[in-house]
C-alpha cells in the first residue's frame, strides 16, 4: 500500500502535497526528494514518527537523523547558541547540501532524533519539492536516506519503492536527484570545525568562507575508537555483490577482469566511458574520465543496478580526492567494506 505520487508544477501536486502533510502530522513517513539523495521523513518532534522511520530503515537506533528546515530562521528554535562560524555558512551555502552540527536545546526535538547526543546536525534542502512540502507543513522533518540500512542511497523514487515497498505510506515522486550522493556533515562544536562526511560542498568550498576546516584521513578515522559521525562506522552503500576498489588504469583493469573470469567470477565494471572495452560482462560507464559530478550522479544508480545482473563480483575504478573526489571516494570505499582488488 505504498502510493508514489508524481509532484510537478500541476494542478494534482497541490494534493499530494496536501497528502503528505496530513500524514506528517499524523505521525507517518513520508519520502521526498532533496537535491542530494531521497530522504524519509517524519515531524522531529514527533518521537511516534521518528521511531517509524528507524522501523522502516531497519537503521541502528544510535545512529541520528538530519533535520531538514524550510528556513534559516527556524535554526534558532533548536540551536541554544548559534556559531559565528555557522551562521556564515548557512548564509553561504543553504539552502544546499550541507548539513551543520550544534548542540542542541534541550527537550524539543524527539529523542530519538539525536540518538542520546548533545548535538544535532541540520539542513535546508535545495530541492523544489523538499522546500514546498517543508514550508507547508512549517514544521522540521526529521529525515534519513530512504534506503534500507546498508544499502545504497535512493537518488530515484523506484529506488525508494524497491526498498520501502509496504513499509511507508507515501513517496513523493520529484525525479532524480541532482547531486546523487549525500550532504557534507560539518561539526562546528569545535575548532576548527571537523568535517564527520564529505560531501557536495567541499572542504576547499568551506575554508573560502570560514578559514581552516579538518577533513580527517582515513587512517586518523581509523584511530577513533567511537566515530564522531555514528553511522559512518555501519556498513553502507553496499549492493549485492562484493564491490573491490581498482586503479583507474585500463591495463590493470583489463588484466584484472580476465584473471576473476578465468577463475568464475561475473564480473560488473564501473569506470570511465573509455573502459568500454576490456571485457566486462556489465558495463556502468561513470561518465568522461574525471567528471566527477556525473560520477556523483550516477553512483548509487550504478550500485543498484548490479543487483539486477547476474554479477559476482563489482569493479569500480577509483578517482581522485580532489574537490567532490573525497567524497566519491569515502562512498566507494565504504561500498567496498575498504577492499581494493589485487593481483
Ligand atoms: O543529503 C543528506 O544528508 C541526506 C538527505 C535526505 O538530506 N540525508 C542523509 O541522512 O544522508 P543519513 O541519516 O543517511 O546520514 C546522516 C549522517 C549519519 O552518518 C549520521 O551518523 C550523521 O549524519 N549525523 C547525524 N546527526 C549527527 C550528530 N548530531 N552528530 C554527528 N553525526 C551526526
Ligand atoms: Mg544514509
Amino acid at each position: 500500500e505504498t502510493k508514489r505520487m508524481l509532484v510537478d508544477n500541476n494542478l494534482n501536486s497541490e494534493k499530494s502535497y496536501t497528502q503528505a502533510v496530513d500524514l506528517l502530522n499524523n505521525g507517518e513517513v513520508v519520502a521526498f526528494p532533496t537535491e542530494t539523495v531521497y530522504g524519509l521523513g517524519a515531524i522531529a518532534t514527533n518521537e511516534r514518527g521518528v521511531k517509524k522511520i528507524f522501523e522502516a530503515k531497519g537503521r541502528p537506533s544510535d545512529n541520528p537523523l538530519i533535520v531538514h528546515i524550510g528556513t534559516i530562521e527556524e535554526v534558532a528554535n533548536y540551536i541554544e547558541e548559534i556559531p559565528e562560524n555557522a551562521v556564515k555558512l548557512m548564509d553561504a551555502f543553504w539552502p544546499g547540501p550541507l548539513t551543520v552540527i550544534m548542540r542542541a536545546k534541550k527537550g524539543l526535538l524527539a529523542p530519538s532524533v539525536t540518538a542520546g547526543l548533545q548535538t544535532v546536525g541540520i539542513r535546508m534542502p535545495d530541492h523544489p519539492v523538499a522546500l514546498q512540502l517543508l514550508r507547508k507543513l512549517k514544521k522540521p522533518v526529521a529525515a534519513p536516506s530512504a534506503n534500507r540500512s546498508g544499502k545504497p542511497s535512493p537518488t530515484k523514487a523506484v529506488h525508494v519503492e524497491e526498498d520501502m515497498l509496504g513499509r511507508i505510506p507515501l513517496i513523493l515522486d520529484g525525479g532524480a536527484t541532482g547531486i546523487g550522493i549525500e550532504s557534507t556533515v560539518l561539526d562546528v562544536t569545535v575548532n576548527p570545525p571537523v568535517i564527520l562526511r564529505p560531501g557536495g560542498v567541499t572542504k576547499e568550498m568551506l575554508e573560502e568562507v570560514i578559514g581552516e576546516v579538518i577533513q580527517p584521513t582515513k587512517s586518523q578515522q581509523a584511530l577513533e575508537s567511537t566515530p564522531k559521525a555514528p553511522g559512518m562506522k555501519y556498513t553502507h552503500y553496499a549492493p549485492n555483490a562484493p564491490v573491490q576498489l581498482i586503479d583507474s588504469n585500463q591495463a590493470v583493469v583489463r588484466d584484472a577482469i580476465s584473471k576473476l573470469k578465468n577463475e568464475g567470477e561475473k564480473i560488473a565494471l564501473l569506470a570511465p566511458i573509455s573502459f568500454e572495452n576490456l571485457g566486462a560482462d556489465y558495463f556502468f560507464p561513470y561518465g568522461d574520465e574525471g567528471d566527477k559530478e556525473m560520477m556523483s550522479i550516477k553512483l548509487y544508480d550504478d550500485l543498484r543496478a548490479c543487483d539486477k545482473t547476474d554479477a559476482t563480483m563489482i569493479l569500480a575504478t577509483a578517482t581522485s580526492t580532489d574537490g567532490v573526489g573525497a567524497a566519491i571516494m569515502n562512498r566507494l570505499e565504504k561500498a567496498a567494506g575498504g577492499r581494493w582488488y589485487n593481483e
